[in-house]
Formats: structure tokens, sequence, C-alpha cells
């Protein structure tokens, strides 16, 4: 990750669209129920997912339905916690003092948030009706070292977006 990533990232966050194509992708995978949560992400956090769920298929063709709506819900567990900003504070606190940031995650909401939305996001898919195999890999999708071989794709693909 580099900083021109980073600004990417910025520049995003206040240009992001969501188009007819797009529309279309999500209505293929999710019920009203599901994309009413997914929609509560901010929007720049839309583009991020339905930008893996792309690069997903890009990179497996034949990724597996339940791969794909976990790529569009992976981190539906953010919710509003995470602007640009204090995403990149805790991407950098958890590099340089990771220690320190996971103390300070008991105290400062958005690292809560940073450490434990796949957790979090997992409950809601439960909640919702997810298929138990988009559950796990919601919540697995920010493991150090995964042996999944859908994780690791998934994380490639979050990655690159
Ligand atoms: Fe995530
Ligand atoms: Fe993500």
């Amino acid at each position: 990750m580099n900083y021109l990533y980073r600004g990417k990232q910025f520049y995003t966050y206040y240009t992001a669209k969501i188009y007819d194509e797009d529309w279309k992708f999500l209505s293929k995978y999710l019920n009203d129920e599901q994309l009413k949560i997914f929609l509560q992400l901010p929007l720049y956090e839309q583009r991020h997912s339905i930008d893996v769920a792309y690069s997903v298929l890009h990179m497996r063709p034949d990724a597996s339905r339940e791969l794909v709506i976990a790529a569009l819900m992976h981190d539906i567990g953010k919710g509003n916690a995470l602007t640009p900003l204090k995403k990149a504070l805790a991407v950098l606190l958890d590099k340089f003092m990771h220690k320190l940031a996971v103390k300070l995650s008991k105290r400062w909401y958005f690292l809560y948030i940073y450490y434990n939305h796949p957790e979090i996001g997992g409950k809601l898919a439960k909640k919702i009706g997810l298929p138990g195999r988009s559950i796990y890999l919601i919540e697995h999708h920010n493991d150090r070292d995964p042996a999944d071989e859908d994780v690791i794709l998934l994380q490639n693909a979050d990655g690159k977006n």
C-alpha cells in the first residue's frame, strides 16, 4: 500500500457513484432485506464492495455465488464508523503501534470497528439470511495467513480496491 493508493481512496470517497449495471448486479445477488443493509454503508464503501466483487469474478470467473455475496457484504460490519481519515489512521496505528492500537480499540470506537468488523458483519449477515459459507468468508476476511482459498482470493480482491 503506497501513498498514491491512499490518495486514490480519498479521491474515491468524494466521487464514488453507483451505475445502472451495478444495480443490476446487486439485484442478482441480494434480496431486498440484504440490499437494505448494503445501502446503509456510506457510498464509497458500497462502491468498494461492488468493485471487490467484480475483482473476484475477474480473477475467478467461475467463483461461487456464496463468494460473490461475501465480497459484496464483507464490510457491512463497518456501518458508518470508518471515514477515510479514520481508516487511514487505523491502518497507520495498526502498522506502527499495533499493541497500542489494540489497547486503544477498547476506547476508540473506530478502532474497535476496524478490528472487529468481520465478526460484527458475520452476525449481521446471519440475521439477514446470507448463506452459511458467505457468513464464514465475511467473518474471516481479515484473518492473518489464511488457508482457505476463497478467503485468500477475497483478500486479494479487497487489497486491489
Ligand atoms: Fe474489511
Ligand atoms: Fe474491504
